[in-house]
């Protein structure tokens, strides 16, 4: 993905909002990453604690809800999140990249990771940022999804940009995913645990799906200042609504899933 694109992507929260949105309200099963990194991390609520790729900080909004009493560092490379961040007391938000972590050696007890490392040119380099800034005997906890999470509406809304000429050289390339972390995590964690969880998006009218294609267009080279984005988007919504007008009835059924992978400083 070009820095134009993922800097785009990330310019305004809102549809990384609705894409979070819409995984809580149409999930097959309950949907809570945030439940499961904190099942897979067990905090006393203490910790020094960064999550990198913050994005909104939703996360760090809840364990301060919570009662968090150790330091929460919020870093994340778009301005936007990072505003977004520094909006909720008790975060320290910090502009900064996965790959060169504005933090010494050895600071946190503590670090997160979720939905971004696959957006990382070079993850090792990241990873190997994580194990450099977390104590010895810290943890790290890492999220990213399956190969072929959200792969049917991903691919209909890849063929709405097709349709415009934007092709998979347009499209974002997701840089590591649930089958790849593993090892990659080991080569530098040694030990890595995985929590695994399986599920699907299910749509039973048109008007969610739509709004979830929508926050996927950028993705697919379909930038917000786009000529054509007005267009692709009319076409892609016409399309959404065929599909349920043709098939009475039926549901939009998407599979996806991620992992939780934990390692140790
Ligand atoms: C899919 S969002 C996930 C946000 C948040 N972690 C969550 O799960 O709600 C990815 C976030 O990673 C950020 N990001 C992308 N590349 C990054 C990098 N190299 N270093 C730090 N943050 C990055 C984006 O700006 C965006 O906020």
């Amino acid at each position: 993905m070009s820095n134009h694109r993922l800097d785009a992507e990330y310019a305004d929260p809102m549809p990384l909002q609705v894409r979070i949105d819409t995984h809580q309200r149409y999930s097959e099963k309950p949907d809570d990453p945030i439940a499961d990194v904190l099942a897979a991390i067990e905090l006393t609520g203490t910790e020094h604690l960064a999550d990198i790729g913050c994005g909104d900080a939703r996360f760090l909004a809840c364990l301060a809800a919570a009662g968090h009493r150790g330091t929460l560092v919020g870093v994340d490379t778009a301005p936007a999140m990072v505003a977004a961040a520094a909006a909720i007391p008790q975060v320290t938000a910090v502009l900064g990249a996965a790959e060169r972590i504005p933090f010494d050696d050895n600071t946190f007890d503590v670090l997160t990771a979720r939905h971004m490392l696959y957006h990382v040119p070079e993850p090792t380099t990241a990873l190997t940022e994580f194990r450099r800034t977390v104590k010895p005997g810290g943890t790290v906890a890492v999220v990213v999804n399956h190969p072929t999470n959200c792969a049917r509406t991903a691919e209909l809304v890849a063929a709405h940009a097709a349709s415009y000429g934007l092709t998979a050289a347009h499209a974002e390339h997701f840089t590591v995913d649930s089958g790849t972390l593993p090892a990659m995590m080991s080569e530098i964690f040694g030990m890595v645990q995985i929590y695994r969880t399986d599920s699907a998006l299910v749509f039973d009218r048109p008007a969610p799906l739509a709004r979830f294609a929508e926050a996927l267009l950028t993705f697919h080279g379909v930038t917000p200042d786009h000529p054509h984005r007005q267009a692709i988007l009319a076409d892609l919504r016409a399309d959404i609504e065929d599909w349920f007008t043709y098939h009475p009835g039926a549901s939009w059924r998407d599979p996806k899933g991620y992992i939780v992978a934990t390692a140790t400083g």
